[in-house]
Protein backbone atom coordinates (compact mmCIF):
# COMPACT_ATOMS: atom_id res chain seq x y z
CA UNK A 1 0.00 0.00 0.00
CA UNK A 2 1.71 3.39 -1.14
CA UNK A 3 1.90 6.06 1.72
CA UNK A 4 -1.10 7.68 0.71
CA UNK A 5 -3.55 5.35 1.13
CA UNK A 6 -1.75 4.35 4.39
CA UNK A 7 -2.14 7.57 6.01
CA UNK A 8 -5.81 7.85 5.11
CA UNK A 9 -6.26 4.18 6.58
CA UNK A 10 -4.91 5.57 9.29
CA UNK A 11 -7.00 8.59 9.90
CA UNK A 12 -10.02 6.01 9.40
CA UNK A 13 -8.96 3.29 11.48
CA UNK A 14 -6.79 4.75 14.61
CA UNK A 15 -3.34 3.19 14.81
CA UNK A 16 -3.05 2.99 18.97
CA UNK A 17 -6.02 0.09 18.64
CA UNK A 18 -6.45 -0.59 14.46
CA UNK A 19 -9.80 0.05 14.96
CA UNK A 20 -12.43 2.75 14.00
CA UNK A 21 -15.47 5.05 15.51
CA UNK A 22 -17.04 6.79 12.43
CA UNK A 23 -19.91 8.49 12.50
CA UNK A 24 -22.88 8.37 9.77
CA UNK A 25 -24.63 10.72 8.73
CA UNK A 26 -25.07 10.50 5.25
CA UNK A 27 -29.02 9.79 5.47
CA UNK A 28 -30.75 11.79 3.46
CA UNK A 29 -28.79 10.95 0.36
CA UNK A 30 -31.74 8.66 -0.52
CA UNK A 31 -34.24 9.86 2.67
CA UNK A 32 -34.34 13.56 2.47
CA UNK A 33 -34.58 15.21 6.39
CA UNK A 34 -34.14 11.90 8.21
CA UNK A 35 -35.37 12.48 11.76
CA UNK A 36 -32.89 13.66 14.35
CA UNK A 37 -30.75 14.49 11.09
CA UNK A 38 -33.22 17.43 9.81
CA UNK A 39 -30.44 20.29 10.50
CA UNK A 40 -26.97 17.98 9.86
CA UNK A 41 -24.92 21.00 11.88
CA UNK A 42 -27.05 20.83 14.45
CA UNK A 43 -26.44 17.32 14.87
CA UNK A 44 -23.31 16.85 14.01
CA UNK A 45 -21.69 19.19 15.41
CA UNK A 46 -21.70 18.17 18.95
CA UNK A 47 -20.51 15.01 17.81
CA UNK A 48 -17.42 15.95 16.01
CA UNK A 49 -14.83 15.82 18.80
CA UNK A 50 -15.62 11.76 19.61
CA UNK A 51 -15.83 10.70 15.85
CA UNK A 52 -12.46 9.28 14.44
CA UNK A 53 -14.45 10.47 10.75
CA UNK A 54 -17.60 11.44 9.24
CA UNK A 55 -19.15 9.80 6.34
CA UNK A 56 -21.39 12.00 4.60
CA UNK A 57 -21.95 13.57 0.97
CA UNK A 58 -20.29 16.62 -0.50
CA UNK A 59 -23.29 18.81 -0.06
CA UNK A 60 -23.59 18.54 3.88
CA UNK A 61 -20.05 18.43 4.45
CA UNK A 62 -20.01 21.94 2.13
CA UNK A 63 -23.10 23.25 4.13
CA UNK A 64 -22.74 21.44 7.45
CA UNK A 65 -18.78 21.17 8.25
CA UNK A 66 -16.81 23.84 9.09
CA UNK A 67 -13.55 23.50 7.08
CA UNK A 68 -11.34 24.29 10.29
CA UNK A 69 -12.55 21.19 12.33
CA UNK A 70 -10.25 18.81 13.10
CA UNK A 71 -11.93 15.67 11.44
CA UNK A 72 -11.51 13.34 9.27
CA UNK A 73 -13.93 13.25 5.58
CA UNK A 74 -15.36 9.49 3.98
CA UNK A 75 -17.37 10.95 1.15
CA UNK A 76 -20.43 9.06 0.30
CA UNK A 77 -20.17 8.67 -3.43
CA UNK A 78 -23.35 7.23 -4.36
CA UNK A 79 -26.89 7.81 -4.93
CA UNK A 80 -29.30 9.08 -7.74
CA UNK A 81 -31.94 7.24 -6.02
CA UNK A 82 -34.55 7.91 -3.30
CA UNK A 83 -36.86 6.35 -0.64
CA UNK A 84 -39.88 7.57 -3.17
CA UNK A 85 -38.43 6.08 -6.04
CA UNK A 86 -39.14 3.30 -8.09
CA UNK A 87 -36.30 0.98 -7.08
CA UNK A 88 -33.62 2.32 -3.83
CA UNK A 89 -30.63 -0.52 -5.74
CA UNK A 90 -30.75 1.86 -9.39
CA UNK A 91 -27.60 3.70 -7.62
CA UNK A 92 -24.74 5.23 -9.79
CA UNK A 93 -21.52 7.26 -8.86
CA UNK A 94 -22.58 10.57 -7.71
CA UNK A 95 -19.16 12.42 -7.17
CA UNK A 96 -15.95 12.23 -9.09
CA UNK A 97 -12.56 11.12 -7.68
CA UNK A 98 -11.23 14.42 -8.67
CA UNK A 99 -14.08 16.15 -6.08
CA UNK A 100 -13.18 13.93 -3.38
CA UNK A 101 -9.32 14.78 -3.62
CA UNK A 102 -10.83 19.09 -3.39
CA UNK A 103 -12.35 18.06 -0.44
CA UNK A 104 -9.42 16.62 0.80
CA UNK A 105 -11.06 13.62 1.97
CA UNK A 106 -9.49 10.08 3.80
CA UNK A 107 -11.85 8.25 1.96
CA UNK A 108 -14.82 7.52 -0.65
CA UNK A 109 -17.92 5.43 -0.05
CA UNK A 110 -20.34 3.73 -1.70
CA UNK A 111 -23.19 1.17 -1.72
CA UNK A 112 -23.85 -2.43 -3.69
CA UNK A 113 -26.95 -4.60 -3.96
CA UNK A 114 -26.08 -7.32 -4.30
CA UNK A 115 -28.15 -10.52 -5.50
CA UNK A 116 -30.64 -7.68 -6.76
CA UNK A 117 -31.18 -6.29 -10.60
CA UNK A 118 -29.04 -3.99 -10.08
CA UNK A 119 -25.69 -5.85 -8.76
CA UNK A 120 -23.69 -5.94 -12.17
CA UNK A 121 -24.13 -2.53 -12.38
CA UNK A 122 -23.18 -1.39 -8.35
CA UNK A 123 -20.07 -4.09 -8.77
CA UNK A 124 -19.30 -2.24 -11.35
CA UNK A 125 -19.14 1.41 -10.08
CA UNK A 126 -17.09 -0.64 -6.89
CA UNK A 127 -14.65 -1.46 -8.95
CA UNK A 128 -14.21 1.50 -11.29
CA UNK A 129 -14.09 3.49 -8.02
CA UNK A 130 -11.03 1.31 -6.34
CA UNK A 131 -9.32 1.92 -9.84
CA UNK A 132 -9.45 5.73 -9.69
CA UNK A 133 -8.42 5.56 -5.61
CA UNK A 134 -5.67 2.96 -6.60
CA UNK A 135 -4.42 5.71 -8.73
CA UNK A 136 -4.60 8.83 -6.24
CA UNK A 137 -4.14 7.04 -2.96
CA UNK A 138 -7.79 7.19 -1.59
CA UNK A 139 -9.67 4.12 -0.05
CA UNK A 140 -12.53 2.99 -1.25
CA UNK A 141 -15.38 1.89 1.42
CA UNK A 142 -17.88 -0.22 -0.12
CA UNK A 143 -21.30 -0.88 1.58
CA UNK A 144 -23.37 -4.20 1.59
CA UNK A 145 -26.53 -2.45 1.20
CA UNK A 146 -29.90 -3.66 1.54
CA UNK A 147 -32.54 -1.51 1.25
CA UNK A 148 -36.04 -2.19 2.10
CA UNK A 149 -35.17 -5.61 3.04
CA UNK A 150 -33.91 -5.59 6.26
CA UNK A 151 -34.21 -9.03 6.78
CA UNK A 152 -31.97 -10.18 4.37
CA UNK A 153 -28.90 -9.46 6.70
CA UNK A 154 -28.03 -13.30 7.71
CA UNK A 155 -24.17 -14.35 7.63
CA UNK A 156 -24.49 -16.15 4.18
CA UNK A 157 -25.90 -13.05 2.29
CA UNK A 158 -23.56 -10.69 4.19
CA UNK A 159 -20.17 -13.06 4.10
CA UNK A 160 -20.89 -13.46 0.64
CA UNK A 161 -21.32 -9.56 0.03
CA UNK A 162 -18.10 -8.33 2.14
CA UNK A 163 -16.16 -11.19 0.30
CA UNK A 164 -17.25 -10.18 -3.14
CA UNK A 165 -16.28 -6.78 -2.06
CA UNK A 166 -13.17 -7.33 -1.08
CA UNK A 167 -12.03 -9.26 -4.52
CA UNK A 168 -12.94 -6.45 -5.89
CA UNK A 169 -10.96 -4.18 -4.18
CA UNK A 170 -12.77 -2.24 -1.85
CA UNK A 171 -10.27 -1.34 1.09
CA UNK A 172 -12.58 -1.93 3.53
CA UNK A 173 -16.37 -2.51 4.06
CA UNK A 174 -19.61 -1.79 5.82
CA UNK A 175 -22.35 -4.40 6.70
CA UNK A 176 -24.83 -5.37 9.45
CA UNK A 177 -24.69 -7.26 12.00
CA UNK A 178 -25.94 -10.45 12.26
CA UNK A 179 -26.03 -13.71 14.09
CA UNK A 180 -22.52 -15.66 13.15
CA UNK A 181 -20.95 -12.57 12.73
CA UNK A 182 -17.48 -14.16 12.65
CA UNK A 183 -18.29 -16.03 9.43
CA UNK A 184 -18.80 -12.59 8.08
CA UNK A 185 -15.16 -11.65 9.63
CA UNK A 186 -13.55 -14.83 8.83
CA UNK A 187 -13.79 -14.77 5.43
CA UNK A 188 -13.39 -11.29 4.65
CA UNK A 189 -9.75 -10.35 4.17
CA UNK A 190 -10.31 -6.71 4.66
CA UNK A 191 -11.49 -4.73 7.30
CA UNK A 192 -15.17 -4.94 8.38
CA UNK A 193 -17.25 -2.12 10.33
CA UNK A 194 -20.78 -2.69 11.23
CA UNK A 195 -23.65 -0.27 10.29
CA UNK A 196 -26.25 0.23 12.99
CA UNK A 197 -29.71 0.03 11.25
CA UNK A 198 -32.76 1.38 12.49
CA UNK A 199 -32.95 2.71 16.06
CA UNK A 200 -32.68 -0.16 19.10
CA UNK A 201 -34.54 0.30 21.60
CA UNK A 202 -32.52 0.86 24.39
CA UNK A 203 -28.95 2.21 24.31
CA UNK A 204 -27.93 -1.03 26.00
CA UNK A 205 -29.08 -2.94 23.44
CA UNK A 206 -26.76 -1.24 20.83
CA UNK A 207 -23.92 -1.35 23.23
CA UNK A 208 -24.04 -5.10 22.91
CA UNK A 209 -24.69 -5.02 19.63
CA UNK A 210 -21.08 -3.05 18.91
CA UNK A 211 -19.42 -5.09 21.70
CA UNK A 212 -20.34 -8.46 20.11
CA UNK A 213 -19.43 -7.60 16.75
CA UNK A 214 -15.99 -6.24 17.97
CA UNK A 215 -15.37 -9.73 19.84
CA UNK A 216 -16.56 -11.69 16.33
CA UNK A 217 -13.93 -9.58 14.20
CA UNK A 218 -15.20 -6.04 13.78
CA UNK A 219 -12.68 -3.42 13.41
CA UNK A 220 -15.20 -0.56 14.37
CA UNK A 221 -18.12 0.92 13.63
CA UNK A 222 -19.94 3.17 11.07
CA UNK A 223 -23.17 3.92 12.80
CA UNK A 224 -25.85 6.91 12.58
CA UNK A 225 -29.10 6.70 13.75
CA UNK A 226 -28.36 4.57 17.39
CA UNK A 227 -26.23 7.61 17.78
CA UNK A 228 -27.92 10.69 17.05
CA UNK A 229 -31.84 9.31 17.27
CA UNK A 230 -30.72 8.74 20.88
CA UNK A 231 -32.28 11.38 23.40
CA UNK A 232 -28.31 11.59 24.85
CA UNK A 233 -25.81 11.56 21.28
CA UNK A 234 -22.96 12.48 22.80
CA UNK A 235 -23.05 10.23 25.96
CA UNK A 236 -23.96 7.39 23.37
CA UNK A 237 -20.68 8.23 21.04
CA UNK A 238 -18.62 8.34 23.65
CA UNK A 239 -19.56 4.61 25.60
CA UNK A 240 -19.44 3.11 21.67
CA UNK A 241 -15.65 4.64 21.56
CA UNK A 242 -15.22 3.18 24.73
CA UNK A 243 -16.24 -0.61 23.72
CA UNK A 244 -14.26 0.08 20.33
CA UNK A 245 -10.96 1.92 21.01
CA UNK A 246 -11.02 0.81 25.08
CA UNK A 247 -12.57 -2.52 25.67
CA UNK A 248 -15.69 -2.03 27.45
CA UNK A 249 -17.74 -4.47 28.33
CA UNK A 250 -21.68 -3.47 27.05
CA UNK A 251 -22.66 -3.47 30.81
CA UNK A 252 -19.73 -1.07 31.62
CA UNK A 253 -20.36 1.35 28.83
CA UNK A 254 -23.60 1.74 29.60
CA UNK A 255 -22.38 2.81 33.14
CA UNK A 256 -20.66 5.09 31.55
CA UNK A 257 -23.37 6.36 29.33
CA UNK A 258 -25.54 7.03 32.32
CA UNK A 259 -22.79 8.67 34.28
CA UNK A 260 -21.71 11.22 31.52
CA UNK A 261 -26.21 11.18 30.86
CA UNK A 262 -26.49 12.31 34.15
CA UNK A 263 -23.27 14.88 34.23
CA UNK A 264 -24.98 16.65 31.25
CA UNK A 265 -28.41 17.24 33.15
CA UNK A 266 -27.30 18.74 35.95
CA UNK A 267 -25.01 21.03 33.82
CA UNK A 268 -28.20 21.85 31.87
CA UNK A 269 -29.56 22.53 34.85
CA UNK A 270 -26.53 24.86 36.37
CA UNK A 271 -26.66 27.29 33.23
C1 LIG B 1 -27.08 4.34 4.39
C2 LIG B 1 -25.79 4.16 5.06
C3 LIG B 1 -25.67 4.61 6.45
O1 LIG B 1 -24.51 5.37 6.56
C4 LIG B 1 -25.59 3.40 7.33
O2 LIG B 1 -26.77 2.68 7.24
C5 LIG B 1 -25.17 3.68 8.78
O3 LIG B 1 -26.13 4.28 9.48
P1 LIG B 1 -27.06 3.52 10.52
O4 LIG B 1 -26.17 3.16 11.68
O5 LIG B 1 -28.08 4.57 10.88
O6 LIG B 1 -27.63 2.30 9.86
O7 LIG B 1 -24.85 3.67 4.51
O8 LIG B 1 -27.09 3.54 3.24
Amino acid sequence: MDWGMKNRMSRVFKPETGRAVMLAVDHGYFLGPTSKLEVPRETIEPLIPYADSLMLTRGVLRTSVDPGANTNIVLRVSGGVSIVGPALENEGITTSMREAVRLNVCGVGLSVFIGTEYERQTLLSLAELVNQGEEYGIPVLAITAVGKELEKRDARYLSLCCRVCAELGAHYVKTYYCEDFEKVTRSCPVPVVIAGGPKLDTELDALKMVANAIEQGASGVDMGRNIWQSDHPVPMIRSIRAVVHEGYTPEDAYDLFRSLKEKGSKKAASV
